[in-house]
């Protein structure tokens, strides 16, 4: 357990300078690493056990280290900036306020897979970080961070911003690799992996915005730092982005294993005269939590174990005065509006799931609509050519496991008990 906030990426984001070099300093972590030999840097980065922070928690220098050496083909990073998932809100903010951490990442991590282009894939609605990340890169170029014989080390690195069109499916890693090699965003099958042939059919490291800004720190201060802080197998910290019906909503940078009383504690609790009713740990393709998980550890394994999913650590909270099956189907329109197609069981589960719920939330449908969604949801989990699909699934099975009442009570009243024209609260029925 702890209540203490650790922030190294949001440190300085209280400065209003604070997306500057001036503000960030010399890159000295960059001048570090470029003086090691690659293959220690990437040592340090899997003693550090910091694991992917765009959701699946794979490890980072584990990664890295799936890139083969001497292959003589060109090697790349991409970073994947595409953050569209409902709730996550940590790398855009992070881009603002602290871009140098992750283009001094970028410098460090393609030393290591020993890569000679790099590229951001930025979500292309977000012009205000794409400006700022272009200014970023500039003014690395003009130190000399950038381009060729980085610190004198010899080592040459392209850096390239590079803006999507708002597809969520372009933050799955090789609908990305797709869509910035100019093709319409689709998954491709797995294997091969990008490590073995990404880019341009060439190994490439995918990594998460927040992941990579993660690496400066860890070559300053050592990986045993990093792994001081966490759990056993969720180390270091992260970003916590409390939204909803919080007080204080935001970006807490903790230890992971942190619990969302804690957090809650640090945010002014929920808004004040209300109660919690559910919440998502980690986006809303992470299976939903209630008032019971509020002191499930947030690592990868404790919110595991109680049947969600860290994600990306996206806290959305909605307090009693929420329709679970309204939020529920807010999400379903947005999957079934982002899915890509490729595949029958997302294209039409997502699709007819939100029919169905659509008729549930209205009050119009009955017992057997509950076992047809949970039927639909069964129907995609696991038979769907991405995770994009799975997650589509998660809001369903954990609303009717949580809130089955709230389900019927719909279609016992004929209408959504949270609308003031039906009612505003059962209580009142
Ligand atoms: C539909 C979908 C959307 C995703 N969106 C993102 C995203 O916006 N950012 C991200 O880092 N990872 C996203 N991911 C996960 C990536 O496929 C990949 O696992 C991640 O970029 C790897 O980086 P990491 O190991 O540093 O976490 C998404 C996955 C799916 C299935
Ligand atoms: S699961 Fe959905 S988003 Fe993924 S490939 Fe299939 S249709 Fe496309």
């Amino acid at each position: 357990m702890t209540t203490t906030l650790t922030p190294v990426l949001t440190a300085n984001w209280d400065r209003p300078d604070s997306y500057t070099l001036d503000a960030y300093g010399e890159y000295a972590a960059a001048k570090k690493a470029l003086g090691m030999d690659p293959d220690a840097v990437i040592q340090a980065v899997k003693d550090s056990g910091l694991r992917g922070r765009g959701g699946a928690g794979f490890p980072t220098g584990m990664k890295w280290g799936f890139i083969p050496q001497g292959d003589g083909k060109p090697h790349y990073l991409v970073v994947n900036a595409d953050e569209s998932e409902p709730g996550t809100c940590k790398d855009i903010p992070l881009m603002m306020a602290n871009p140098h951490a992750l283009v001094e990442g970028i410098i460090i991590t393609s030393y290591a897979i020993r890569a000679s282009h790099a590229f951001i894939y930025v979500r292309g609605e977000v012009l205000h970080v794409i400006r700022r990340l272009h200014a970023a890169v500039r003014e690395a170029y003009e130190k000399g961070y950038l381009g060729t014989d980085i610190f004198g080390s010899g080592f040459d690195l392209e850096l390239v911003v590079h803006s999507g069109a708002g597809a969520y499916i372009c933050g799955e890693e090789t609908a990305l690799l797709d869509s910035l090699e100019g093709f319409r965003g689709q998954p491709r099958l797995k294997p091969p992996f990008p490590a073995v042939a990404g880019l341009y059919a060439s190994p490439t490291v995918v990594n998460n915005v927040e992941s990579i800004a993660s690496v400066p720190s860890i070559i300053a201060n050592g990986a045993d730092w990093f792994a001081g802080m966490g759990t056993e197998k969720s180390k270091g910290f992260g970003i916590f982005s409390l939204s909803g019906h919080v007080t204080r909503p935001g970006q807490y940078e903790a230890p992971l294993g942190i619990t969302l009383r804690e957090l809650l504690d640090m945010a002014g609790g929920i808004r004040a005269g209300h109660q919690i009713k559910f919440w998502t740990p980690g986006g809303s393709s992470t299976p939903i939590f209630t008032d019971e998980h509020l002191d499930v550890p947030l690592d990868f394994e404790g919110v595991g174990a109680k049947g969600s999913m860290l994600g990306t650590r996206a806290l959305q909270i909605f307090d009693e005065t929420t329709c679970v099956v309204r939020t529920v189907l807010r999400w379903t329109e947005f999957y079934a509006h982002e899915s890509c197609g490729k595949c029958t069981p997302c294209r039409e589960g997502t699709y007819w799931l939100k029919q169905v719920l659509k008729r549930l939330e209205k009050g119009q449908g009955t017992e057997d609509d509950l076992t047809t969604i949970t039927d639909i949801a069964d129907n995609i989990l696991g038979r769907s050519f991405c995770a994009l699909g799975d997650g589509a699934t998660s809001p369903i099975h954990s609303s009717v496991k949580y809130f089955r009442e709230e389900y019927l009570k719909h279609f016992e009243i004929g209408g959504c008990p949270f609308d003031p024209k039906k009612s505003t609260l059962w209580g009142e029925q």
